[in-house]
């Protein structure tokens, strides 16, 4: 058999973009050159020369992080061009971008989530009626957003107005959720049918940050990530268990990983990432390795679930 023609598609025009072309270069570095031909593409200024080469491509491999790449948008745009790709298609990476969807099904399948309300213009006016609603400290985040970028933690009534601002700054939908306090960890789900939860990963960003935020996630040394996590089997059972319901809730695709915070004996969902971070030690990757996929061989496997797809 001859090489498999592979479209590496990073960069784009979200706010990840950077993210998005580091996580690249990683996975050009590691792909095996024996069986894919490697060919990159921008979104941001090649999207008709992918169009163009789609009937000599064999599988795209989608590195976007964001709008307009994460979000089901180039899914469907590939699903038109007949060419398979990696992870989730259009329903689960549009649903799992939307924060506030997201929680809505967890919600519905009986995963705990963090209390939360949609803010719209008139909270800008009076705060009021949030600040009824939910208990101090408040976290407000854009719906549509990864990174963090956008987001505030709010522990003071009059903070609340310009963390809208900043959050409506991002994304005309805005959430404001409830603060857990509580040990932070991430779980990573590979698979289309048979689901295999991958060994449960804790973020210990360094005590100077108030969050896991942009810079905690992207500043070399910022946080220690421990995997295996230090959690009793209980824990991490449920952990496991909510992982694989969370990507069943949202109708994910190939891997996918979810952030939650553990609280007393209960663990709250955050998000599921349906394109999580790609280098080497980033998180999915991180915990893949420790399930004994190197990173290279973790690609050949979210190639052939790409394939493999129905
Ligand atoms: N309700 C919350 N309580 C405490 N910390 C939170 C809460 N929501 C988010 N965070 C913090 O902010 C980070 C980013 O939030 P998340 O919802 O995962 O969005 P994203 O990673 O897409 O930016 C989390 O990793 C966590 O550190
Ligand atoms: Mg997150």
């Amino acid at each position: 058999m001859g090489k498999m023609r592979l479209a590496l598609i990073a960069g784009g025009t979200s706010g990840e973009r950077e993210v998005s072309l580091k996580g690249a270069a990683e996975v050009a570095r590691a792909l095996d050159r024996e069986r894919y031909e490697v060919i990159r593409y921008d979104p941001a200024t090649d999207l008709a020369r992918l169009a163009a080469d789609a009937p000599g491509l064999d599988v795209a491999f989608i590195l976007l992080h964001g709008l307009h790449g994460e979000d089901g948008t180039m899914q469907g745009f590939l699903d038109l061009l007949s060419i398979p790709y990696q992870g989730s298609g259009v329903l689960g990476s549009a649903l799992a971008m939307d924060k506030n969807l997201a929680k809505t099904l967890y919600r519905l399948h009986g995963l705990p989530v963090a209390d939360w309300e949609m803010a719209g213009p008139a909270d800008l006016e009076d705060p009021g009626r949030i600040l009824d609603r939910l208990r101090l400290p408040l976290v407000i985040k854009p719906v549509r957003q990864g990174s963090s970028i956008g987001m505030s933690v709010v522990r003071k009534a009059e903070e609340l107005v310009p963390a809208l601002e900043t959050a409506f700054a991002h994304d005309a939908e805005v959430m404001v959720e409830e603060f857990v306090r509580g040990r932070e960890i991430t779980v990573g789900v590979l698979g289309n049918r048979e689901l295999e939860p991958l060994p449960v990963v804790e973020i210990i960003p360094d005590s100077r940050f108030e969050f896991f935020d942009y810079e905690a996630k992207y500043q070399p040394g910022a946080t220690r990530e421990v995997c295996p996590a230090d959690i009793d089997t209980r824990l991490r059972d449920r952990a496991w268990q909510y992982a694989l319901s969370a990507h069943r809730a949202l109708h994910l695709r190939g891997y996918s990983r979810t952030d939650m915070i553990i609280s007393g004996d209960e663990l709250y969902l955050l998000e599921t990432n349906t394109i999580p971070g790609m280098t080497p030690t980033s998180l999915l990757p991180q915990a893949a390795a420790e399930a004994g996929y190197s990173f290279p061989v973790l690609l050949d496997r979210l190639i052939e679930l790409a394939l493999a797809a129905e």
